[in-house]
């Protein structure tokens, strides 16, 4: 029986040791002449890099290569993390070598994942050690795969007037999945993307986004066949797939773009949106236990913020007991009312920032007091430089305040900064129970959030820089 919907994978034999400046067409055909074989129109032939890259001299002996600074803090970090994991650790004449081969690091933690100059996203900039002859000896990906399978294609439709697709293919390894398949780096004569949307499914149903990545799978089959080790099959035929022919190809369309890949988020933005997402959050928590070791994180990460001599003045304390919280707000409430009673508020007044008070502190799962500890800080004669020693202080806690908001960021909290406790300090410390050198400086409501809060308006550039005009 004659079955017409398959395709056949047939590895090209007796391809030799591929040296620089071999002739890959004329190899092509050869093989194909010795196993009785000749190109039809439509073929596709499937080429590993590693040949491609051996016929243009992209191999490089690692023991020419000076590691920079760049590198060796590279490799400082990731062997660290390779080691831990025990996988073997990267030299750092590769990691130098990895960094001149890419624009862009993507991930460097066991791995290095980078973005290669042409825009591929891979491990290790596509660099490989197997198959290339040579203890120290390792290839590049080809500089313009894309060009090099044109100059293919070219001329073996020059030596056989077919009209046959190439397709230069490596094996990358994937995300979410343990593997490596192949892919294609470099095509002439195919799409790589077959263009489903606005085709019909089986039930009549327009395709609204399907977009095939149709010579990844063709390179993916071609492994197959290939192989990764010693097989000697660099070479793949497949015959039988039905696409359009199309001389003017090139890989970029298959590279997602930047500003819609989901999953290459850099770190620099990850911190942008952390920072430009985080809100004060004054609204009902989820009624969600906090873990007290969520908190504890967070706090380790403030832990990290700059401070004057590197003092490091902040102490935080978390109110867990509902009792001792209740005692405190309702004390702190006392000393609002007469305050605010001083003020002339009226009693309507009062009693709704009494209120509001008390649902803020009481409500939230999690209470966060953070105090200037002013033992370390620095003791002068004079008031100037006393007062200013204690606006260091403060400025040092504020900014570990700043990283505390941004850490609860980071674990889906929501916080909100409150300074009722600049307004009743000897009340917090007495209540607590503080040592005599701290210094309530602020609350921290931390919980999960139900809704999301609108940011509010940022002043223009324009009004925070100020310009000298001298
Ligand atoms: C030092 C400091 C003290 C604050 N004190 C209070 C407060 O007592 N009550 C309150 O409702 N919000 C307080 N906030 C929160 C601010 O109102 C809030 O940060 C500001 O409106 C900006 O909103 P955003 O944090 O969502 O960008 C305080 C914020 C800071 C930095």
């Amino acid at each position: 029986m004659k079955f017409t919907n398959g395709i056949e994978i047939i590895g090209l034999e007796e391809i030799p040791l591929i040296k620089k400046h071999d002739d890959i067409p004329n190899i092509i055909l050869e093989s194909l002449r010795k196993m009785g074989l000749s190109l039809l129109d439509g073929d596709i032939i499937v080429i590993a890099q590693s040949i491609i890259s051996k016929s243009n001299g992209r191999t490089i002996n690692l023991k020419s290569i000076t590691p920079s600074e760049e590198s060796l803090e590279l490799y400082n970090l990731i062997s660290s993390k390779a080691k831990k994991l025990g996988l073997p650790i990267k030299d750092p004449k590769l990691i130098q070598l990895i960094l001149s081969e890419s624009k862009e690091i993507i991930k460097a933690e066991h791995v290095l994942i980078t973005e290669t100059n042409h825009g591929f996203v891979c491990a290790d900039a596509g660099i490989d050690k197997s198959n290339v002859d040579g203890k120290d000896v390792v290839s590049l990906l080809p500089e313009n795969p894309d060009h090099d399978a044109e100059k293919i294609r070219k001329e073996l439709k020059r030596k056989t007037f077919k009209d046959v697709a190439v397709i230069i293919s490596d094996s990358f390894g994937r995300s979410f999945r343990v593997g490596a398949v192949g892919v294609a780096i470099g095509v002439s004569g195919i799409n790589p993307i077959l263009d489903m949307r606005g085709k019909k499914d089986l039930f009549d149903y327009e395709l609204q986004s399907t977009i095939i990545g149709q010579v990844d799978s063709l390179a993916s089959a071609a492994q197959l066949v290939m192989g990764e080790s010693n097989e000697g099959l660099p070479i793949v035929l497949i015959r039988g797939y039905k696409f359009e022919f199309n001389e003017n190809t090139t890989i970029k369309p298959l590279l997602r773009k930047k500003d819609i890949d989901l999953f290459r988020e850099s770190i620099h933005k990850k911190l942008v949106d952390c920072m430009k997402s985080r809100r004060s959050y004054k609204f009902p928590f989820k009624d969600k236990r906090v873990d007290r070791n969520t908190i504890n994180e967070c706090i380790e990460i403030a832990r990290w913020a700059p401070s004057a001599h590197n003092g490091q003045y902040w102490r935080y304390i978390i109110i867990e007991k509902l009792e001792l919280r209740e005692k405190l707000i309702n004390l702190m409430n006392q000393k609002l009312r007469n305050d605010l009673t001083n003020d002339g508020k009226s009693e309507v007044f009062i009693e709704n920032k009494l209120n509001k008070t008390r649902k803020n502190f009481l409500d939230a799962p999690v209470l966060v007091l953070l105090c200037l500890d002013i033992i370390e800080l620095e003791k002068y004669p004079d008031k100037e430089r006393l007062e200013n020693e204690f606006i260091l202080g403060v400025q040092s806690i504020s900014s570990s305040a700043t990283y505390l908001l941004l850490a609860f960021e980071i674990k889906k909290l929501a916080a909100c900064w409150y300074c009722a406790p600049l307004f009743a300090k000897d009340i917090i410390k007495e209540t607590l129970n503080l040592p005599k050198s701290y210094v309530p400086m602020a609350f921290f409501t931390v919980g999960y959030p139900i809704k999301s809060v609108p940011a509010p308006p940022r002043k223009k550039l324009q009004e925070i820089i100020y310009e000298i005009n001298i």
